[in-house]
């Protein structure tokens, strides 16, 4: 019977992933927590450091906090001291006795800020149990990073690629004593609309659309976690990417404004978004799995749409351009 049971629930949950509307508003959060799918993580994440870049503001801010709660280290990554430090404040607050609440300022979009932050962290945190890569703009025109990279790929792939890269030693050093480390990269369900050209990853043939920018991006992160997953394996590091349906953030707001007014009250809270974030750092089973895309804690398709898949293969030649084009900037 309990078994039937799971298979209904199961089916009632794939069924609400296939509508897409309902299934990344909160009226999916909401059945899927109805069917009992969504219940509390009973973890204790005591000793363990999870550092999560945009910490200062929404889905990073409640990963932070959700974390924190659970007892964990959490380092919290943003670009501005200030916001950075506000959100410390408010986080410590909700933080398990024993938990640390730190800050680390890094600017994603600029790899130089990126390679000094990725050393100071490895100084102060030689062993990181989780990394959060949350950090991500929508923007509504071409920009150019201080690297002179498109800014929506500078700062959602290239700084998070670098950072990653860098930090594996750290997350290695995790593994070696409480296997697995993970790396959670919040992508979005908008990367089912996109496919990712190689030769083109600053869109610079094309006419500019920033949720056509921001949606490659995601694709690209979604790769990047295929690539790790095969790399990492054998150093105890397991790879998840997620989506974290549509929830009420500053970001959602000043970058969606039409999209926010219209499914207004039917978004997520930002803590709802940032579930999935949290179950992946902390639960036992996405131990057992790595390289999936996940949302509310169960593993989704991949593509949705023809033509948008990416090729066997193009995960490594993405991870090698990326190399290639932090090397020369
Ligand atoms: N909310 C949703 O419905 C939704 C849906 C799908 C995917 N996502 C993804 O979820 C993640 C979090 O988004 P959100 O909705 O929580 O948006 P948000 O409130 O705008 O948070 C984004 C965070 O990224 C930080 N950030 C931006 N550029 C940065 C840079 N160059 N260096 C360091 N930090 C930088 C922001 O810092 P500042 O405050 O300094 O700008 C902020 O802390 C993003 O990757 C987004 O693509 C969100």
């Amino acid at each position: 019977m309990a078994t039937v049971k799971a298979m209904l629930r199961g089916a009632a949950d794939s069924l609400l992933d296939l509508t897409i509307a309902p299934g990344f508003s909160r009226i999916g959060w909401g059945a899927r927590k109805a069917l009992g799918l969504l219940g509390p993580i009973n973890v204790d994440l005591g000793g363990r450091t999870c550092v999560v870049t945009g910490a200062n503001s929404g889905l990073g801010l409640e990963a932070s906090r959700q974390l924190a709660a659970l007892g964990a280290d959490v380092v919290m990554v943003g670009r501005n001291p200030e916001r950075l430090e506000q959100a410390r404040a408010s986080v410590e607050g909700s933080a398990r006795s024993g938990a640390s609440i730190t800050t680390e300022v890094i600017d994603l979009s600029s790899l130089e800020s990126v390679r000094a932050g990725a050393a100071r962290l490895l100084a102060s945190k030689p062993q990181i149990d989780v990394l959060v890569n949350n950090a991500g703009v929508l923007l509504d025109s071409r920009q150019a990073s201080v690297d002179g990279i498109e800014l929506t790929l500078a700062t959602n792939v290239l700084g998070p690629f670098l950072l990653t890269e860098l930090l594996i030693p750290a997350l290695a050093a995790a593994a070696l004593e409480r296997r697995p480390a993970r790396i959670i990269n919040v992508s979005s369900g908008g990367m089912y609309s996109e496919a990712v050209k190689l030769d083109e990853l600053q869109s610079e043939r094309s006419k500019w659309s920033g949720s056509a920018v921001y949606a490659r991006t995601k694709r690209m992160q979604v790769m990047l976690t295929e690539y790790w997953a095969g790399q990492l394996a054998d150093q105890g590091i397991v790879v998840h990417a997620m989506h974290p349906g549509w929830a009420d953030t500053p970001g959602v707001e000043s970058s969606l404004p039409t999209f926010h007014k219209i499914v207004g009250k039917a978004l997520r809270t930002p803590a709802e978004g940032a579930d999935t974030i949290t179950w992946l750092a902390a639960a036992e089973a996405p131990n057992r799995s790595s390289g999936g895309f996940w949302q509310d804690r169960a593993e989704r398709p991949l593509n949705r749409r023809p033509g948008t898949a990416s090729k066997a293969g193009d995960d490594r030649l993405l991870a090698d351009d990326l190399r290639d084009l932090a090397a020369s900037a």
